[in-house]
Parts: C-alpha cells; sequence; structure tokens
C-alpha cells in the first residue's frame, strides 16, 4: 500500500489540511459513530487498515476508549505512532502493521471493530466480513464505511480507477447488506453517503490543485500530476453517478 499512500499522497494530504484523517467522513459524523455505538473509557475497539491514526485519536482523546489499530503500511503506522504520542494518548492507543484478513487471527473480543473507507483496496469481502464480525464482542457493533459502485455494470467504465486505486472491485450497497445479511449482523443504521463523497471530492480536487505550486516546491516538478489525476477521476466518476459510499452499522448475531 506504500505506493499509493506514498510522499505525495502524504504531502498533499497534509498540504490540505486532513493530516491523519484519510477518509471524506466529517470529524463530526465520526463522533456520531462514537455516540451510536456507545463509546466510553470501558470500551476497546478494533481499527481495521487505521491509516494515520486520525479514528483512534478521536474515540480514545474524546471517548476514552482504548484502541488497537493495525494498517498494512509501516509509513503510516509511524506517523500515527506520532501524532498518537503528540496528543499523549499511548496508554490507550496500541499501533501495529499488519495486513487484513492474514493478522485478524491474532485479535478477539472488541466492543466495536471498525473499518473506515479501506475495505475498497481488500478482495473477497465476504470472507474478510465473516472474519471481522468474530472479532466482535456479544452485543459488540461492526462498522464499515466504505466506497461503493452504484451498479457492478459500471466496473469496466471505472477500471482505470480501480487499477490506480488498488481497488480490486468494489461492493454495491446491496451486496453489502447482503453479505451482512448472510453472515447474520443485524444492520442498525444504512446511510447512503454518496452525496457527501461528491461534495468532498469536489473540494478535495479544489484543494490539491491550490496546493499543487507547494508540493512541486517540495517534491520536485511534476511530482503531484498523477495524484492529482486519480483526484479527479475520483470526482468525476462519483459526479458521473458511477461512484458511491456507504455506511453500514451492525450489531453481530451469535446465537
Ligand atoms: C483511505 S485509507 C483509510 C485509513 C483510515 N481508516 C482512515 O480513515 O483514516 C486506507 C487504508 O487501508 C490500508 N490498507 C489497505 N489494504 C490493507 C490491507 N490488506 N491490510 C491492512 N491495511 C490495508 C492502507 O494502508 C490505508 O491506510
Amino acid at each position: 500500500m506504500d505506493d499509493i499512500y506514498n510522499t505525495t499522497y502524504l504531502k498533499i494530504a497534509d498540504l490540505t489540511g486532513r493530516h491523519e484523517k484519510l477518509n471524506h467522513l466529517s470529524w463530526d459524523e465520526l463522533r456520531e459513530i462514537g455516540k451510536i455505538t456507545g463509546l466510553n473509557e470501558k470500551k476497546i475497539i478494533l481499527d481495521v487498515c487505521c491509516g494515520r491514526g486520525g479514528i483512534a485519536k478521536l474515540y480514545a482523546g474524546e471517548f476514552g476508549c482504548r484502541v488497537k489499530g493495525i494498517d498494512a503500511s509501516k509509513t503510516l503506522i509511524d506517523d500515527a505512532k506520532v501524532q498518537i504520542e503528540e496528543a499523549e494518548l499511548s496508554s490507550l492507543v496500541d499501533l501495529e502493521v499488519g495486513l487484513i484478513p492474514d493478522s485478524l487471527n491474532r485479535f478477539a473480543d472488541y466492543d466495536i471493530v471498525i473499518c473506515i473507507e479501506s475495505l475498497c483496496h481488500i478482495a473477497n469481502r465476504d470472507h474478510v466480513i465473516a472474519e471481522l464480525k468474530r472479532k466482535v464482542k456479544k452485543d459488540g457493533y461492526l462498522v464499515i464505511h466504505d466506497w461503493i459502485i452504484k451498479d457492478q455494470k459500471y466496473h469496466s467504465r471505472v477500471k482505470d480507477l480501480l487499477e490506480k486505486w488498488h481497488f480490486p472491485s468494489l461492493e454495491t450497497a446491496k451486496s453489502y447488506v447482503e453479505h451482512f445479511e448472510k453472515h447474520r449482523i443485524k444492520i442498525v443504521r444504512h446511510n447512503d453517503l454518496t452525496e457527501s463523497l461528491i461534495a468532498f471530492r469536489k473540494s478535495l480536487y479544489k484543494r490539491c490543485k491550490e496546493v499543487k505550486e507547494e508540493v512541486e516546491r517540495l517534491l520536485g516538478k511534476g511530482s503531484s500530476d498523477e495524484y492529482l489525476s486519480l483526484v479527479r477521476l475520483a470526482k468525476e466518476y462519483a459526479e458521473a453517478g458511477y461512484l458511491g459510499a456507504i455506511l453500514l452499522i451492525g450489531v453481530p448475531n451469535f446465537d
């Protein structure tokens, strides 16, 4: 994953004010997830694909819960550790490098298992969802926010974006719901976040163009071109109605 979330990506994330949060949810939307799932200092979260630690920092810092974060990228985990240390949250947050789903068998018994804007990168989601469910305690929650494709027939139209972003494929809203139903995870919240994805992509593209000069000054001429074209593609395909986003919050049934 270091090839996507590379120096240019991270520099642009910093310069566009995104820093540790590598997803399009607002901080308030993330807080709302914390409230719905009853986060407090007694709870422990597994943050699957935690990236640069923004979610861990928010939930440990504001709700006082403990967080175990795991991500495939050493660069991102190293950045996340710095964020967490600076926020003086090291006693609550534990971060490590690990590949999903292979590393999951080392974890168990979490009140909340959360995976934000990351399953898009991982194949065989039906299996991954079954594995994530097994990490949730009784009466706990599984939270997934992800990109979706509006219809399977659009896969060929967004092929270049899937290849460049290392998305093996995307789920539709319907196929995500079917995975949850198949694995007996009762859906308690199902939000279509396509409109906010489009708004975010538009503003991100605008901000990326604004910081282009600064990125090129820091990283060299032409360094931002590929990233800018990726951001533009995502914006255009979302605006064209091919791509969307959803939030699913479920409670696993173990009976
Ligand atoms: C868009 S970022 C989201 C990061 C974080 N969840 C957030 O919201 O800020 C996607 C993350 O998925 C991670 N990732 C992708 N495939 C992975 C895998 N198979 N195992 C673990 N992490 C993975 C990437 O390294 C990256 O940090």
